[in-house]
């Protein structure tokens, strides 16, 4: 489970529980990440910033709203071997070496770190 927290600079999402899973490397926006095992693509990147993408009208930081494939505020694009794929970030599960952009126009491309389970 998680919470959010009042520090805009820090992650939006504190892990509080389920810390033991297997860690997953994946690229958020050319930059090698750490997710857990079973996280959504929203909750990974969530743990890693203060938002999950920018409002392309308002330029507000938005992180997603619904959490069920319902609103379309989670679209985030992935590159690598999926590279330009728009995927709800709520409802699509994280794959290892997965590349994450969400930044609009930007493909990630940096290649995962190991990590070390
Ligand atoms: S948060 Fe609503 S569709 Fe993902």
């Amino acid at each position: 489970m998680a919470h959010a927290t009042t520090n805009s600079n820090a992650a939006q999402l504190q892990r509080l529980k389920e810390q033991g899973r297997v860690p997953v490397a994946f690229v958020l926006n050319g930059q090698p990440a750490q997710a857990l095992q079973g996280d959504t693509v929203l909750t990974a990147v969530l743990t890693q910033s203060a938002q999950l993408r920018t409002n392309e009208f308002a330029g507000t930081p938005r992180a997603g709203f619904c959490m069920m494939g319902a609103c379309q505020d989670c679209w985030v694009t992935l590159g690598g071997t999926d590279a330009g794929r728009k995927v709800r970030a709520c409802s699509t599960a994280l794959q290892a070496g997965m590349q994450v952009c969400t930044t609009p126009g930007a493909v990630a491309t940096a290649a995962p770190v190991e990590v070390q389970p």
